[in-house]
């Protein structure tokens, strides 16, 4: 062998090695990929562009499940009744909302995807409820109608210590700030107050302040990016983090996202990924998701059928994040805790001193603001610093108009003084144990009713999971608001109670809760035999998209449940009953 040979022979070798060990730590990345859509960004958007839009016609609507036709007309005189009762008791509500809706985009949007969008225009044409109200007070909040209502929406995360709290945090913030008014720029004496309490709480040594979560989720990202040097954040599977693009790599954002990795929550295929490669900033995590790890944030649009589940092990999870805290220490990652959510609702010094676990930075929001929009960064000193001293000009920028507004600084001071307060610290006292028995009380209760339905929960955070095949449980979110429980737009898969709930507001609740699913159940929703199983409902439900994208073989698709292309319209023409509706029903907690 020449010597040039062989020079060609080692470079080659060389180069073979390489090539192995890049597609060995592409493939380690493609294990550390959870098997759902949802942990493939990219195919998950390819896939909800194929999505054809159909709806189900009036027969099919109410026997998608190939119900027997008695069981049909049974639901049909329950959706009608129900239907009269949303007409009598929502009126001015709902006409309000009707004047308004079609000039409000957030309201088109969270209007379209209550259920899933087969049955969504019969359901919107009838089961309008409106999106005003008048009063809050207490557990309660109140609709122009005058209908007071269990809130368990919760303002989105916001509404920890009840209403009446955050107006007195509002108010006293007004008289505070009132002599300084909106004077940006320059600090109210409330920040001195907020970043000493924030340090004490986060145990982190600075503090910025921003609008939102989003933008705190942002910043986070940008100075880890900065410090690092390196340009991959990673999330995990079905976490959300706000609407930023970075962190929203799927379904929802129209762009690629080619700077974020998307790994699976709880396993060790993704920490190996966090120890070897080299690109990683930094590790987001959003501890709500210790209900449902690596699943999507529960909305009723998706429930599709009854596989929807959720079960909170603090111990497993405090676990993981012990291990995922140590990888990152080891290979100079910033761990982020995202508690934008959940700080101040599991502990008086959120998820770190609930799940044991330090982390790097935390971003807060919500609550923070005693009520008022906010968005908080803490974070250690040498990732916080948005410049270097050695190079001028290389910066880390981040402004905002309205940061540390004079208003959100005196209402965060008030909420922050509050936290320290007896009262409010006797609601954290035994908190997982008072939510964990009372969602206990009520799956014994359905349990005992015979109800296809349970919750789950991550201290006062609840989801509603179905234990029996259905195509129809997105129907209670609409018996529970007849019941008088108020939830958010994404239905019965959240639950956020305040902590001021008492025994009694909760068993009124319970109590409630039981008798609007007990109506369901009357009314034939949850009828099922042995064909109608979960996996034999996902593949109808494809089926039906399938022959809607290629109407050539809809013939052919039958099987399942029933032919994929009867009762299925594409036409987006109004949609009427053939029966009127009769307006003499009622409550259904009442029948
Ligand atoms: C964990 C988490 N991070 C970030 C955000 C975004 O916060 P915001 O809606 O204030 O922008 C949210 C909002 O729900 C959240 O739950």
């Amino acid at each position: 062998m020449t010597l040039l040979s062989a020079v060609a022979a080692t470079l080659a070798g060389a180069l073979l090695l390489v090539l192995l060990l890049k597609v060995r730590t592409r493939l380690e990345l493609s294990r550390a990929k959870h098997p759902s859509l949802a942990g493939h960004s990219r195919w998950a958007r390819r896939f909800a562009a194929l999505v054809p839009f159909y709806e189900y016609d009036e027969e099919r609507f109410f026997r998608a499940d190939n119900a027997p036709e008695k069981v049909g007309e049974q639901r049909r005189a329950g959706f009608m009744r129900l239907a009269a009762v949303y007409r009598e008791r929502f009126a001015i509500t709902a006409r309000q909302t009707s004047e308004v809706d079609g000039s409000i985009s957030d309201l088109q949007f969270v209007g379209s995807y209550r259920v899933p969008f087969q049955f969504s225009r019969l359901v919107r044409q009838h089961l309008k409820a409106g999106s005003f109200v008048q009063s809050s007070s207490g557990v309660t909040i109140t609709d122009l109608d005058g209908n007071t209502f269990y809130d368990l929406a919760g303002s989105y995360g916001v509404n920890v210590f009840g209403y009446d709290f955050y107006k007195a945090c509002i108010a006293r913030a007004v008289e505070h700030a009132s002599k300084l008014g909106p004077v940006l720029g320059a600090y109210d004496t409330a920040v001195a107050y907020n970043v000493r309490r924030l340090r004490e709480i986060s145990g982190l040594d600075e503090v910025s302040f921003h609008m939102s979560g989003t933008e705190a989720v942002m910043q986070a990202v940008r100075l880890a990016r900065y410090h690092t040097r390196r340009t991959h954040l990673v999330r995990f599977c079905g976490a959300y983090h706000g609407w930023w693009g970075s962190v929203q790599p799927g379904i929802g954002n129209p762009t690629t996202e080619r700077e974020t990795y998307t790994l699976k929550e709880m396993d060790e295929d993704s920490l190996r990924v966090l120890r070897k490669r080299r690109d990683i900033a930094c590790v987001l995590v959003n501890p709500l998701q210790a209900l449902h790890p690596n699943a999507n944030a529960p909305g009723d649009s998706s429930l599709v059928d009854s596989s929807r589940g959720a079960h909170f092990d603090r111990e497993a999870y405090s676990d993981w994040l012990k291990r995922l805290r140590d990888v990152c220490t080891r290979n100079g990652i910033a761990l982020i805790f995202d508690e934008v959510f959940v700080g101040f609702r599991l502990a008086p010094g959120g998820a770190q001193e609930y799940f044991g676990v330090r982390a790097d930075m935390v971003t807060y929001g919500k609550t923070l603001g005693g009520g008022l929009p906010i968005g908080v960064v803490c974070g250690r000193k040498e990732l916080m610093k948005r410049f270097r001293d050695d190079r001028p000009a290389d910066i880390c920028f981040a402004r905002g108009t309205f940061n540390a507004h004079p208003y959100v600084m005196a209402a965060m001071q008030e909420f922050l003084r509050q936290m320290e307060t007896a009262p409010i610290r006797a609601l954290y006292r035994n908190l997982d144990a008072v939510w964990n028995l009372r969602a206990q009380q009520l799956n014994d209760r359905l349990r005992e009713a015979g109800l296809p339905v349970q919750v789950a929960n991550l201290s006062s955070i609840w989801t509603v999971y179905y234990t029996q095949p259905s195509r129809y449980n997105w129907m209670l979110q609409y018996y529970l608001r007849a019941a008088g429980l108020a939830l958010s737009w994404v239905g019965t898969g959240r639950f956020i109670f305040s902590l001021n709930y008492s025994d009694a507001d909760f068993a009124a609740v319970a109590t409630r809760f039981v008798a609007a699913a007990r109506s369901m159940h009357d009314d034939g929703w949850w009828w099922s035999d042995a064909t109608l199983t979960n996996k034999a409902i996902r593949r109808q439900v494809l089926k039906e998209m399938l022959a809607q994208r290629l109407p050539l073989l809809a013939p052919w698709l039958g099987g399942g449940l029933r032919p994929a292309h009867a009762g299925v319209r594409r036409t987006a023409e109004p949609l009427e009953f053939a029966a009127p509706l009769k307006s003499s029903a009622l409550h259904p907690s009442d029948r």
